[in-house]
């Protein structure tokens, strides 16, 4: 029988809130567009979420169900795609184990994202243990498919630098069965958030959510940061910066539209209610059937449970099996070598 050669997509996301738009252009898009050339599994990193959650057991059991309710109504089709809760996969756990052996605290240390992250949070001198060396669960989460691709935002490719060098790592020492995983991030770049902040995210409360109603996307569209010095409907605006056209270039399908939109703002005489106005639309149009399904999905939420265990099951498959592997190579394999 010939071996199947569909190459292998995990990614996944905190459950820490719902998804938002910076997520679905930076990976969720991506995850949709291939799911079905891939094989792909999505985790809902609970014990990631934990990390810096530990006293806040309720925000993660009730942001695992958002989560999986986000990835529905965007069209993640658990027919093909495989979503699963990580807790609940305790080959993560083992693996990591074995992995945190394999990188040095300093190392840790030195990752740029965690880094911004921990100086977000203020945590000073009190970093968790388990929040600095998330980033090894991480690796552990991605190996353990054996996954070749992983769909993520820009903010988790040194995740993706420090699973590489302990696959590396691991090869080297015990035997060359694990695969180095490989970053695809978004060619539209990193959203900005509705303030004109570099990123979109929930702690700086300047996103708009998959599950916001019409009213809201308009009004935080309204809302938007453009040019502070385009005043006057007549005077020269600035495309570059402003958030409005970062939105349309990411969502508006009809390309020329927008480039001509951008000429005339650039020469003045384009006013930004206008320009507002049809990126609320554009918005709509792309936000009404996602919430239309979402509202779908929550009337059976037993449903949605029962794809959790399901897509878990199927993950342990794959998780039980690598870690066999790993134990046979770390000559761990007591009772069956
Ligand atoms: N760190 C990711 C986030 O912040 C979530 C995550 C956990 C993940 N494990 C993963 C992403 C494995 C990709 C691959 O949302």
């Amino acid at each position: 029988m010939k071996m199947s050669t569909q190459k292998i997509i995990l990614t996944g996301d905190r459950p820490t809130g719902s998804l938002h738009l910076g997520h679905y252009v930076g990976s969720l898009k991506a995850r949709v567009e291939l799911q079905n050339q891939y094989k792909t599994y999505i985790i809902i990193a609970d014990t990631q979420a934990l990390t810096d959650n530990a006293d806040n057991p309720d925000k993660v059991r009730k942001n695992v169900f958002e989560v999986a309710l986000d990835y529905l109504s965007i069209d993640i089709n658990p027919k093909v795609s495989t979503i699963f809760i990580q807790s609940l996969v305790p080959e993560l756990a083992e693996l990591t184990m074995y992995f945190l052996n394999l990188i040095t605290l300093s190392r840790l240390e030195r990752n740029p994202t965690v880094k911004d992250e921990m100086k977000q949070r203020g945590f000073g001198g009190n970093v968790p243990a388990g929040f600095l060396t998330y980033p090894v669960s991480q690796a552990a989460d991605i190996v353990a498919f054996k996954a070749d691709l992983v769909p993520v935002g820009e903010d988790q490719l040194p995740m993706i630098e420090q699973a590489v060098e302990i696959v590396r790592k691991f090869n080297k020492i015990y035997k060359p069965i694990l695969i180095e995983p490989k970053a695809l991030v978004s060619k539209t770049g990193r959203l900005p958030g509705i303030d004109g902040k570099a990123k979109m995210s929930k702690s700086l409360g300047n996103a708009i959510y998959l599950s916001d109603s019409a009213d809201v996307v308009a009004k935080k569209v309204m809302a938007m940061y453009t040019d502070p010095n385009h005043i006057h409907v007549e005077n020269q605006g600035r495309v570059e910066g402003n958030v409005v056209f970062a939105y349309l270039d990411a969502f508006d399908a009809d390309k020329k539209t927008v480039e001509m939109l951008k000429k005339q703002y650039r020469k003045g005489g384009l006013g930004d209610v206008a320009i507002k106005k049809r990126l609320i639309e554009v918005l709509e149009n792309f936000l009404a059937p996602i919430r239309k399904r979402r509202a779908e999905f929550t009337k059976n939420p037993k449903a949605i449970m029962k794809i959790l265990e399901e897509g878990t099951k199927k993950a342990r498959i794959v998780t039980s099996k690598t870690l066999g592997e790993v134990r046979k190579a770390m000559k761990l394999d007591y009772f069956n070598s």
